[in-house]
């Protein structure tokens, strides 16, 4: 049996502007992974069984299109591993990140899927090809992806990501502790995606230079991470949280959530990824990760955890 995995992902700051090619940054999440096994099938027919436990999904991939996520993520990575599979084959998805909740659910599935199939048969391929990959499933998720996800889950480093023009991993000046909570509420990132292009079209000045002021709050924060300046990173994700307010990708929950967690003693708190639901994010001191934790519960999230990014 072959196994191989992915991590999940949190945008530290910059969603939504990053589809508009300004600047974002993203961190894997290392304690959460979407796992994918693959063995042999007693079976002289030459095909593939997939298994997606979490997703209470299991399909014969001949069953599906090209347009299943799962299955776009299988067949292109059999066309870049093998040139033939003549076995018969299961594979295996069983995954700890919440899904549709902002954490990278999706990109993690594809890219531990091409993972698992290029260890079977053998080929090794570079980070950047997975992540290319990856991204031809996650336009099907939705329609404009920046690629944000799928670059720092494949490469599983700190990403400065710009579409189009700057995608750099660095090192961490200091370990981050960061305290997730989701608000109860779930959203498709595809719809909040389209909700802010449709407010973009109608006041096109007013979001273009709110997109400008987050890419200028992730240049900052970019050099606040590479410094270890964890205080004004958390200053720079809360005014990030406010300007994500302004876009409209807020709600009620989350921001009651990086409100308490503020309260708590977070150094800075804002929502993760698409937002309109899913995961809130908080910065804390090692010391405060326990308060901040029993706070986000006491406000009623859903569920809440710790997790930590090493140097
Ligand atoms: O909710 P997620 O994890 O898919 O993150 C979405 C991030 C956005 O910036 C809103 C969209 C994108 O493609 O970058």
């Amino acid at each position: 049996m072959i196994e191989a995995s992915a991590p999940g992902k949190a945008i530290l700051l910059g969603e939504h502007a990053v589809v508009y090619d300004q600047p974002a940054l993203a961190v894997p999440l290392p304690d959460l992974r979407t796992l994918v096994s693959i063995q042999q099938l007693a079976s002289d027919r030459a095909s593939i069984y997939i298994e997606a436990i979490d997703l209470d999904q299991s399909f014969w991939l001949h069953e599906r299109g090209d347009r299943d996520p799962l299955a776009c993520a299988t067949r292109l990575a059999l066309a870049a591993a093998t040139s033939s599979h003549p076995e018969s084959l299961q594979i295996q998805i069983r995954s700890s990140i919440p899904i549709a909740a902002g954490l990278g659910s999706g990109a993690a599935t594809s890219v531990a899927i091409i993972r698992a199939i290029a260890a079977y048969f053998d080929t090794s391929l570079a980070d950047q090809s997975i992540s290319d990959m990856a991204f031809q499933v996650e336009k099907l998720h939705h329609g404009t992806p920046s690629g944000i996800d799928n670059t720092v889950i494949s490469f599983e480093k700190p990403l400065y990501f710009q579409q189009k023009k700057h995608c750099q991993t660095f090192v961490l000046g200091k370990d981050l502790q960061l305290v997730l909570g989701h608000c109860g509420v779930t959203s498709q990132t595809g719809d909040v995606v389209a909700g802010v292009r449709k407010r973009w079209q109608a006041e096109t000045m007013t979001y273009d230079a709110l997109f400008k002021e987050v890419g200028d709050m992730v240049n900052q924060a970019y050099r606040a991470l590479i410094e270890g300046k964890l205080q004004a990173l958390g200053e720079l994700m809360n005014a990030n949280h406010s300007l994500l307010q302004s876009m409209a990708v807020s709600q009620h929950e989350l921001d009651a959530l990086v409100e308490s967690a503020r309260d708590a003693g977070a150094l800075g708190a804002k929502l993760t990824g698409a937002g309109a639901g899913g995961f809130m994010i908080a910065l804390v001191e090692p010391s405060s990760a326990g308060t901040v934790l029993k706070a986000l519960v006491e406000a009623g999230a859903q569920h809440a955890f710790t997790t930590k990014v090493s140097t």
